[in-house]
């Protein structure tokens, strides 16, 4: 199914002849569908990890496994959300989610562009350009661009802290309505946010890292029925339980 494998990785930059090390001893084994937040402050090497998982960094030291082989570069079964958006301004939003599929053919590519269009909520909005989409939705437009290549682990990174909390949450809800179809791609959601109930409403698994250099300092299964009630106890005394760990 899938089987990514993160073994005693660390990570040290070097930098005008200074080391920096950003993770330290970082072991995390996904071998099932399953949400995963990652959380830790600000600086302690979440997305060096998830940079190093999209195969565009080396780990210092250890190694990462992908489907049972080492990961030697970027994978397109693996695809991430940065929270910058990253559209092309001069192209519409059609175009911008065809950008993953430049390799396919025609027909293929408009399939899956339509597909992911609607999926997504950005119907009536194909031939708009992101100058004139609000914040939540050019995030949409990031959103489907990863999803139409049916990854088997989709990264969001911080994907929704440039959004208001209302927007947030609306696009939160919608992932997690369209990842409850277990027919769909991607497998993993692997979601890095430094928000805790966020995590928790989100992830079926939260793994907590350290002060920089990042180490894991917890790795819990959320057992809460869904949809998940914020005002639930227990998701609270998650929150406490994650906050208490963090600070
Ligand atoms: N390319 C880089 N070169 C040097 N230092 C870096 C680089 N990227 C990140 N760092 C440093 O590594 C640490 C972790 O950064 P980062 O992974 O971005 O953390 P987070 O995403 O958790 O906020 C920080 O101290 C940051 O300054
Ligand atoms: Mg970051």
């Amino acid at each position: 199914m899938v089987e990514l494998s993160i073994r005693n990785v660390s990570k040290v930059y070097e930098t005008d002849g200074k080391s920096v090390p950003a993770l330290e001893d970082v072991t995390i084994r996904i071998t099932k569908r399953e949400s995963v937040a990652l959380i830790g402050p600000s600086g302690c090497g979440k997305t060096t990890l998830i940079r190093m998982i999209a195969g565009l960094e080396k780990p210092s030291s250890g190694e990462i496994r992908f489907h049972g082989k080492p990961l030697a570069g970027p994978d397109q079964k693996i695809m991430m959300v940065f929270q910058s958006f990253a559209l092309l301004p001069w192209k519409t939003v059609y175009e911008n989610i065809e950008l993953a599929l430049l390799d396919r053919p025609e027909d293929e590519r408009r399939k899956l562009v339509n597909k992911y269009i609607n999926l997504i909520g950005l119907q009536g909005f194909a031939e708009n350009y992101p100058r004139d989409l609000s914040g939540g939705m050019k995030q949409r437009v990031g959103v489907a661009r990863a999803l139409c290549r049916e990854p088997d682990i989709l990264i969001l990174d911080e994907a929704f802290s440039g959004l208001d909390q209302l927007t947030a949450r609306n696009l939160q809800n919608e992932i997690l309505r369209y990842y409850q179809n277990k027919r769909m791609k991607p497998d993993v959601l692997l979601l890095i946010t430094h928000n805790i109930q966020e995590a928790v409403y989100l992830a079926d698994r939260v793994i907590v890292l350290s002060h920089r250099p990042g180490h894991i300092k917890a790795d819990m299964r959320i057992e809460l029925d869904k949809p998940k009630n914020m005002r639930d106890r227990r998701f609270q005394d998650y929150v406490d339980e994650i906050t208490s760990l963090i600070t």
